[in-house]
């Protein structure tokens, strides 16, 4: 199918020349692209230009046939990639959430049997099929939202039979999904019930069976750890890492969320492609980071639904850092898969400009899924994912209005998605 944009008010994120990382002070200029059209062929972004009489008249000439949208006053952006979501999960938490309105923090809701454990508890007890079905409403709700690459992560399972589970619905999803999809092995995400007191024990199950088990479904692209007190260390997470490389697994660290645990040490040490959430990351942390390849996400849903101290952003950017946004989406910490309102609370808690926030949301959190390649900007030769707005007065109007759902209509792999097509 051939598909042509026309009359676009202003195309945003486009590069001649992709990149597959913004940094420090480039995060702070967006290219961009006034009363354009973008060319889509099969499901590839073909070329942009200005959408003039003349060049209409010849690509409609050179394409019989062409699909056309008139996007008059309208923008079109590449669609919104999500670095980092726990979106297969059996049931909501809410009551956990009027407990911490009523006073309780989250490592004491933990520690009364709530928390990563009653996820746990109701993983184990549905099935496949229903873990499914839940699952892909929430995709169909983020790709009307505009996000079209996402990571989702196992670790509600805490056995190796219910990881395989979660794990194996990921991959259904991946298989079917109009959404690029990548799968993260979060096994280490608590230490289950019998285990308790037993974390050698905990991490030799992982090590000894659900890794090799993993890796024979090839079911996951990264191994995470959930580096905090209480949880999984810095040490634990080396030992872990170094068994995942040899299944091919590249690290990803939930690091220095709650308390100031080395998650970043050990991600930078062992190479993890992102290191996230990093509201008690400090200066050692900012200075290892630079002389890294590790992206550092930020999270920020979870740090707001939470009430938590702030990640230590604009002193990342203006020492050269780059930085992704990505949702966290999971019952416990952000029951939101919505990156416009990940982009707003960015610019609002964090003072991110609107084009760092973009940037962010779009290449950086791509790279943290190693696809900034071929999505992440419009650029001749991308995959052709992206979204057209209802009509805007300006880019900046997309954070600043937040709350308002200002997506119309998404197109991924050069296809228009209709309401149902997750
Ligand atoms: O990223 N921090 C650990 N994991 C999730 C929360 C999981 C939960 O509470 O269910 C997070 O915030
Ligand atoms: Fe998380």
């Amino acid at each position: 199918m051939t598909l042509l944009i026309s009359n676009i008010r202003n195309l945003i994120h486009v590069e001649e020349n992709p990149r597959l990382i913004y940094k420090g002070q480039d995060m702070s200029v967006i290219q961009t692209f006034e009363n354009a059209y973008l060319l889509i062929t099969g499901s590839t972004i073909h070329s942009y230009g200005e959408s003039t009489m003349e060049a209409l008249k010849k690509i409609r000439h050179d394409h019989p046939g062409i699909i056309e949208i008139d996007a008059t006053g309208r923008y079109v952006f590449p669609s919104w990639c999500d670095s980092h979501t726990h979106l297969v999960y059996a049931e909501s938490r809410e009551n956990e959430f009027v407990g911490r309105i009523k006073g309780l923090t989250y490592e004491e809701i933990a520690k009364n049997g709530g928390g990563i454990l009653n996820s746990s508890k109701k993983i184990h007890q549905a099935s496949e099929d229903e873990l499914y079905e839940s699952s892909i409403s929430r995709m169909n709700e983020i790709l009307h939202l505009g996000t079209g690459a996402v990571e989702i992560k196992s670790g509600y399972g805490l056995d190796t039979e219910n990881e395989l589970k979660i794990l194996r619905v990921i991959k259904r999803i991946r298989d079917t999904s109009n959404l690029t999809v990548k799968a993260t092995f979060l096994g280490a995400h608590a230490i289950p019930e019998n285990y308790k007191g037993n974390k050698k024990g905990y991490l030799d199950l992982l090590i000894n069976e659900m890794l090799p088990a993993i890796s024979a479904e090839n079911l996951a692209d990264y191994c995470d750890i959930f580096c905090e007190k209480n949880y999984f260390d810095k040490s634990d997470a080396i030992r872990l890492f170094e068994a995942a490389y040899k299944h091919g697994l590249q690290p990803k660290v939930h690091a220095e969320q709650l308390s100031h645990s080395g998650g970043i040490e050990a991600g930078v040490e062992c190479n993890a492609i992102s290191v996230d959430h990093l509201e008690y990351a400090d200066d050692n942390d900012i200075n290892l980071l630079n002389n890294s390849s590790t992206m550092p996400v930020i999270l920020p849903g979870a740090q707001f639904f939470l009430g938590l101290k702030k990640p230590p952003v604009r002193e990342m950017i203006s020492k050269g850092l780059p930085v992704a946004i990505s949702s966290d989406y999971n019952p416990g910490s952000c029951p939101s898969g919505n990156m416009n309102q990940m982009i707003s609370l960015a610019c609002i808690l964090y003072n991110m400009t609107p084009e760092e926030a973009i940037l962010a949301s779009t290449t950086n959190s791509a790279y943290a899924m190693n696809l900034s390649e071929s999505v992440g900007s419009i650029s001749p030769g991308k995959k052709a994912n992206v979204f057209i707005t209802k009509e805007i007065p300006s880019y900046s109007y997309l954070p600043y209005s937040f709350g308002s759902n200002l997506v119309d209509k998404v197109i991924l792999n050069g296809e228009l998605m209709k309401e149902d097509s997750f």
